[in-house]
């Protein structure tokens, strides 16, 4: 048995064992593949780089799907055909779990079943240093996932350095304590160390997406240009997780005009087609109170404070367009009815379960849409709320017959209760084995029993680069250890500042009452 994750989409092997001890890698590939097998199997296997040994040769064929490849190994060679330098370094992937295990003639032909297989880091919340950012990268190469989704900015903390506006990277990227401890938290990326993140991403064949959240969690930003929020307030950067009250204003003309430039220096960096701009839990409390706001909804002639929000979406995502960039934005509650809706050309990401009504109404208004179906692809949240099957058991959207509808699958790591990269990894495997297959081989190809066999080998697989799986009492934990695990998440619920945010806000509606009295 040969034990590959993601599963591939077909197989045959004969009971006829290779063996092998040199190794040289030949034909049609890049110098970076070329590299990366190379120091794979110098470093990691027990084979050697030898120009008289073993020959593996790759070459192109066409094919629809540019990640299309097929591997045939006999006891002379391995030949690997690819649609294109996509395929094989995806073929590349595959021949290093080969390399890892008993050697048996085979044939493999492969292709993702999903061409968008989406793995999402929030930097916000905790800073990750560039270089654990590109470990994880090279984790999920290791997976075939093809993108990489960078959510750079949070009520806790601004990680894009911008020319435009300094202060963001001076005051709000660094938050006076934590969900962990008065200990200060920040850090930032520059602009260069971005643009080398996105080469890096770019030689793994993996698009990169960022994103900035508006006009909710931005608390880093207004604690900086207080003139973003609807009462030029003075306010800090968030310490705790929780949604807050206070977001851009979405009535003064400045708000779009940062947004704007931001999105400007945003796409200077980050070359690839998407653009995310955010939009989840942008809570209307504030615009409900704002003068501007109110102004600019009656301008509008629309109806409500969500349509506001609409607008400024669809705002935000035209200019976008103009760039020649596509949008994505979180899912926001609206009725096709209504006066105004998504742009259809915007890409609606759903974060709720897929039992969910409104995600199925909108797969069916033919829109495009992610699933980051939360029940299985949070992967923030603990084994006790989201086990290993469960990861692998969930579906995109509720009945397969509307899988194909998907544009994608992705797969989401916030960072509230993750706080640096050894937790990411925790969180991580096994949870993105099960994720990849579901996301690569298809919901249709979903055989756990099998996956389960393939487990062990991928654990001692990904030691290699520095991962050490739990043990399956955490990863699938009983009922005690479950009940525990949720318990340890939820104290989050002592410190989400609820009870100051409602302070606060009283505070601030009698400082209006007064204010309107004179
Ligand atoms: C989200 O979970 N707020 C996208
Ligand atoms: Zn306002």
């Amino acid at each position: 048995m040969i034990k590959i994750i993601p599963e591939v989409k077909k197989l045959e092997i004969e009971n006829k064992e290779i063996y092998i001890e040199g190794i040289v890698i030949l034909g049609d590939i890049s110098a970076f593949s070329k590299k990366e097998l190379e120091n794979f199997i110098a470093k990691k296997t027990k084979y050697k780089i030898d120009s008289n040994g073993y020959q593996i040769i790759f070459g192109i064929k066409g094919n629809a799907n540019a990640e299309w490849y097929q591997i045939e190994m006999t006891e002379n060679q391995m030949s690997v055909f690819a649609a294109s330098e996509e395929g094989i370094f995806r073929a590349v992937q595959t021949i290093k779990q080969i390399l890892c295990q008993k050697l048996y003639v085979l044939k493999i032909e492969d292709e993702p079943a999903n061409n968008f297989r989406a793995f999402m880091l929030d930097v916000g919340r905790y800073f990750y240093p560039i270089e654990d950012v590109k470990t994880i990268v090279d984790y999920i190469a290791l997976y075939k996932f093809n993108y990489f989704h960078i959510h750079l900015t949070e009520d806790q903390g601004w990680r894009f350095e911008s020319k435009l506006y300094p202060k963001l990277t001076i005051k709000g990227c660094k938050r006076s304590h934590t969900n962990f401890g008065f200990k200060k938290e920040e850090g930032f990326y520059t602009q260069e160390q971005l643009k080398e993140l996105v080469d890096y991403c770019h030689k793994r064949y993996i698009k990169v997406i960022p994103e900035i959240d508006m006009p909710g969690h931005t608390m880093s930003a207004l604690a900086c240009y207080p003139e973003l929020s609807c009462f030029d307030r003075k306010l800090k950067v968030s310490t705790h997780w929780g949604i807050k009250f206070d977001i851009m204003c979405a009535g003064k003309d400045f708000t779009y005009k940062f947004c704007k430039d931001i999105i400007d220096e945003l796409c200077e960096i980050f070359t690839d087609e998407y653009i995310h701009i955010g939009g989840d839990e942008a809570l209307k409390l504030r615009w409900s109170m704002c003068e501007h706001c109110k102004k600019k909804l009656a301008e509008l002639e629309l109806d409500n404070m969500e349509q506001l929000q609409i607008y400024f979406a669809n705002y935000m995502a035209d200019y976008i367009a103009q760039k020649g960039k596509k949008t994505i934005m979180w899912y926001n509650k609206y009725n096709e009815k209504d006066k105004i809706v998504p742009n259809k050309d915007i890409i609606v990401q759903f974060w709720g379960t897929r039992k969910d009504k409104e995600f199925c109404k909108v797969v069916e208004s033919d829109r495009k849409v992610i699933t980051s179906n939360s029940s299985g692809y949070y992967i923030d949240l603990p084994y006790g709320y989201i086990t290993l099957s469960d990861s692998y058991n969930t579906q995109g959207i509720t009945g397969l017959e509307n899988a194909g509808k998907l544009f994608g699958y992705e797969t989401c790591l916030w960072t509230e209760y993750v706080k640096d990269i050894e937790k990411a990894k925790f969180n991580m495997f096994p949870r993105v084995f099960a994720i990849s297959e579901i996301f690569w081989s298809g919901e249709g190809k979903r055989d756990y029993n099998k996956f389960l066999e393939k487990l062990p080998f991928n654990v001692d697989f990904v030691a290699k680069f520095g991962v050490k799986v739990p043990r399956k009492g955490i990863y699938n934990p009983n009922k005690i250890r479950k009940f525990f695990s949720k318990l340890w998440f939820e104290k989050r619920q002592l410190v989400w500042q609820g009870l100051y945010l409602t302070v606060d806000n009283f505070l601030l509606k009698q400082k209006i009452k007064r204010k309107n009295k004179k």
